[in-house]
């Protein structure tokens, strides 16, 4: 046991960055995609700990290294982990089961294999580096046996989980042939979190009905009343905690001057157009990225609105490309997008701008101010950052926001106009109503949208979590 190693520890699939590999055989880090390295990596910063995780690429040697005062402790995959625990177990299985089994998910025993030999390393290098009475904060689907293996070796250590995607309906968890060892693994935490009480109390649910606990059965709130359940000496919190964004730091940046100018620019680069609607979000067959597509075509082909007045920009970071279902998906997304631009477009202006690419924080910003409607469709979305990003930018109450009733952030944000992903009529109502939007109303709504998230920012649920287990941080 180490007595000198880190008291407060991350530790998730990924780390914060991302190995690359260029074509010239040198090496170089870039920041890594989705929503939980956003919404951990300042409050981390902040708080100088160590965080665990995958260097992003197979077979990597790596060791621990400092990055501005951010610990980072690589843990390597081989390529066939990457394959099996992975893009299989991890992203074939786990994720679209919990996501409302969207797509089938598949159940491969080499692949549920692969999973235990994985989150039992990235224990091992937890245990390995954990300060006597540290606090471990384990994140995610990917990591659900971490906190029960690294109890068993370290009992001294106060152990946190968060469940950053939904915890799915009980009757489709009861379909994963290693339910039991699940919830087992998650349940070696001292404090279990989800974004909602629905998952919470689901959780709670199936600790009874898969292991014969006795929970307590009040309604979990959130923030306040979680759940509790006793598993031997030991007693286990299970709250929801709805994460949240650096809402002030993205405030800043959408007032600067060189954001309002670039905003300025991208609307004259798309042909200064009346509206512009946008669309944030990695290439994941849960967004809902089809949906609104097949909106603004039927919008487009009714005359609702036409291309000239109005233009879509659709910004899709690449993500799990190997993976079936993404290149699937990827594939019908960019034939509509071609199907909408041969119908609709003129030459220089497309109907749709597709850019299947990443981009970074100010010119996200610089976007999102530019944009009349922000469109955030998910099928299911544990919470979904975008649509909080966006209000955070909005720092003139302009913009509207087109969001999911599905994702997460719709029980905080029910001053946007919410819509039903399968009800492509409900869907393109809502968009034609923000895109028309009496400016007054606009702005009501916006000003209800910014109270909500710039009180409730990524500091906040940290602070509400680590508080429920116990370790708030003394600053
Ligand atoms: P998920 O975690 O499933 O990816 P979220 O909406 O919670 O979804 O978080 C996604 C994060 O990734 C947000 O911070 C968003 O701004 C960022 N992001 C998504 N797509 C892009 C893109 N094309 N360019 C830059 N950032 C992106
Ligand atoms: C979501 C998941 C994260 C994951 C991220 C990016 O936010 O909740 O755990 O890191 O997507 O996905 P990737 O598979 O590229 O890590």
């Amino acid at each position: 046991m180490s007595t000198s190693g880190s008291d407060f520890i991350v530790v998730a699939n990924r780390l914060p960055v991302d190995l690359e590999r260029m074509e010239d055989g040198t090496q170089r880090w870039k920041h890594s995609p989705g929503g939980l390295v956003t919404a951990l990596e300042p409050f981390l910063r902040s708080r100088s700990g160590a965080w665990v995780g995958w260097p992003g690429i197979a077979d990597a040697e790596v060791e621990a290294f400092e990055e501005e005062g951010l610990r980072l402790h690589p843990v390597g995959l081989s390529a066939a982990e990457v394959r099996d625990y992975y893009e299989g177990f991890s992203n074939g299985t786990l994720w679209p089961l919990y996501h409302d089994v969207v797509a089938p998910p598949v159940f491969d025993r080499s692949w549920w294999e692969s999973y235990v030999k994985v989150n039992r390393r990235f224990a091992d290098a937890c245990a390995s580096i954990a300060a006597k009475g540290a606090t471990v904060w384990v994140q995610d689907y990917q990591l659900q046996l971490v906190p029960q293996l690294l109890r068993e070796q370290r009992p001294d250590l106060r152990i946190g989980f968060f469940l950053h995607i939904p915890f799915p309906p009980v009757e489709l968890f009861m379909q994963l042939p290693w339910r039991t060892e699940i919830i087992r693994g998650l349940l070696g935490a001292d404090l279990v979190g989800f974004h909602r009480p629905g998952g919470a109390q689901n959780f709670l649910w199936l600790a009874r009905r898969l292991v014969g606990l006795e929970p307590s059965r009040g309604a979990v709130g959130v923030r306040t009343r979680p759940g509790v359940v006793q598993v031997g000496d030991r007693t286990v919190r299970v709250g929801a905690f709805p994460i949240s964004i650096d809402a002030a730091g993205l405030d800043a940046i959408a007032r600067s001057r060189e954001t309002q100018a670039r905003a300025k620019q991208i609307r004259e680069e798309l042909g200064n157009p009346k509206r512009i609607m946008l669309g944030v979000d990695r290439l994941d067959y849960t967004k809902g990225i089809d949906v609104r597509l097949h909106a603004l075509h039927e919008l487009l082909a009714e005359e609702r609105i036409t291309a000239e007045d109005t233009v879509m920009v659709q910004l899709a970071t690449p993500s799990r490309e190997r993976v079936e279902h993404y290149k699937q998906m990827r594939g019908e997304i960019e034939q509509v997008v071609g199907r909408i631009n041969g119908e609709f477009a003129r030459v220089g202006h497309p109907a749709v701008h597709y850019l299947h690419q990443s981009v970074d924080r100010r010119e996200l910003c610089a976007f999102m101010s530019a944009a009349d409607v922000m469109v955030v469709t998910p099928v299911r979305d544990g919470m979904n950052l975008v649509c909080k990003e966006y209000v955070a930018c909005r720092y003139d109450l302009g913009g509207a926001l087109v969001l999911s009733e599905f994702a997460g952030a719709a029980s905080e944000l029910t001053s946007a106009f919410l819509v039903n992903p399968h009800d492509l009529d409900g869907v393109k109502n809502s968009l034609y109503a923000a895109l028309t939007v009496d400016p007054a109303e606009g702005r009501r709504r916006m000003r209800a949208l910014r109270r909500q998230v710039l009180t409730h920012d990524v500091d906040r649920w940290a602070r509400s979590f680590l508080e429920a287990l116990g370790s708030a941080s003394p600053n």
